[in-house]
């Protein structure tokens, strides 16, 4: 069970209307009190703030202990150790090494039903931290500067809840511990692993310090980008500044392509379709009075639509061959297709949707989709899915993803575990 002597007293400030402080240490009071909780059919907003803190004792302590020591995509050891360790603590078998560093329990129901998969990131930033928490990273460089710690934590939170109401389900909950997010990789490694074998309906969630804690979101359809990217190395010839006709100018024709490329989503997408193309990275030259052999550019293509993404392709592709003859340099053009879009399907939407306001009323709303991606777009192609938007921003706070201050709000982990848990219960009743 969960080890509860890792937690911290509770302060005063912290609410337990309705379970007295002393008890909340104890793991029984916590086990009666949140299948109350999760099982009652009405909402009941004292009991959820309870709750909510509750759960920031029992899941905080193991959220600052991955936060501190964050590790990169594919890297995810520690994390997938105490992971695993806290589900086999909760009785659950633990399945690692999958998709390399995920990890996979399963909860199944007491009665027979589909399987509902539901997935939470690992992996950490690049980024050196420099909030000054005192369960900061400790590893110079690399921190959990995009709440997948949150997410980990959350994703514990809901397999002792869904553990312990196990019997009333209907159906097996799939609990996926996912590496490599950032890098867009880890669900397709997961997946090759048989991470989404048998499975019926997915959903996934994401931390969003642009929404106050306590508020949840969706979109309907399309809710984040396919993330497409190419390398477009341009051959010219290279030659004394002052005599370019002697020369094959390659910064001139990689100048042209990076002014036509906008004229992709100009000129060939749907202007109903959003479509983004961005050049990050331009490399070549050495000095002033040098023309160069070659230039390297390196490109994003964000679509929403899978129409879109073909079309952006082609037409990137056919512009690239365009500037060789017109401009006589050679072109040599890799384009890797990373994700698709992340579709949520309305049959998994809408139940979850209801499962939060019946759970804590009012508090989702409909937001605008994203060109960012993400890979549960993975589990998402194929499984109606869903991705819930749990608000983490602390009041107060102007916080933004991946950004070295960044400070989600730790009560968004007992309302997202109440969220998500409840759905489940929902989904599989
Ligand atoms: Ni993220």
């Amino acid at each position: 069970m969960w080890r509860l002597r890792a937690l911290r007293a509770p302060t005063p400030s912290v609410s337990c209307s309705l379970l007295p402080c002393g008890a909340c240490l104890r793991r029984k009071h916590v086990e009666r009190d949140v299948g109350d909780l999760l099982i009652a059919q009405h909402h009941h907003p004292v009991l959820v703030e309870g709750i909510g803190d509750l759960f920031e004792l029992l899941v905080g302590h193991a959220r600052r202990d991955i936060h501190t020591h964050p590790e990169l995509a594919f890297q995810e050891t520690r994390t997938a150790g105490i992971v695993a360790a806290e589900l086999t603590r909760l009785g659950l078998a633990p399945r690692t090494g999958v998709g390399r560093t995920g990890v996979v329990a399963e909860i199944k129901g007491g009665r027979p039903g589909p399987v509902l998969a539901i997935r939470a990131d690992m992996d950490a930033l690049p980024i050196h931290e420099e909030t000054a928490l005192p369960f900061a990273s400790e590893i110079a460089g690399q921190m959990h500067a995009c709440g997948h710690d949150i997410h980990t934590s959350t994703l514990l939170g809901v397999a002792a809840v869904l553990k312990d109401l196990a019997p009333q389900l209907a159906g097996t909950v799939r609990l996926i511990f996912q590496p490599a997010e950032e890098v867009l990789e880890g669900a397709a490694a997961m997946i090759a692993d048989g991470a989404a074998d048998g499975v019926d309906m997915a959903i996934g969630f994401h931390n969003h310090p642009d929404m106050p804690v306590g508020s949840f979101g969706y979109v309907r359809g399309a809710c984040l980008a396919a993330s497409d990217r190419f390398d477009l190395i341009i051959q010219g010839k290279s030659g004394h500044a002052a005599h370019p006709y002697a020369a094959i100018d390659p910064i001139v024709a990689a100048a042209a392509f990076v002014q036509e490329a906008q004229t992709v989503v100009s000129r060939e997408i749907k202007p109903l379709h959003p479509a983004v193309v961005t050049i990050g990275q331009f490399v070549g030259g050495t000095t002033y009075n040098i023309i160069p052999e070659r230039v390297h550019l390196k490109g994003t293509v964000r679509t929403l639509h899978h129409e879109s993404r073909d079309i952006a392709e082609a037409a990137l592709r056919r512009l690239a061959e365009g500037i060789g003859v017109s401009m006589r340099v050679k072109t040599e053009m890799t384009y890797v297709r990373k994700v698709p879009p992340l579709v949520n399907d309305d049959k998994v939407l809408d139940p979850v949707i209801a499962a939060v306001r019946r759970q804590m009323g009012d508090v989702i709303s409909e937001g605008e989709a994203s060109m960012g991606a993400e890979d549960f777009a993975e589990f998402a192609a194929r499984a109606p899915s869903f991705q819930l938007r749990i608000g983490s921003g602390q009041p107060g706070r102007d916080d933004r993803l991946h950004n070295a201050f960044y400070q989600p709000d730790e009560r968004s982990i007992g309302l997202g575990v109440q969220a998500l848990s409840r759905a489940a219960l929902d989904l599989l009743a």
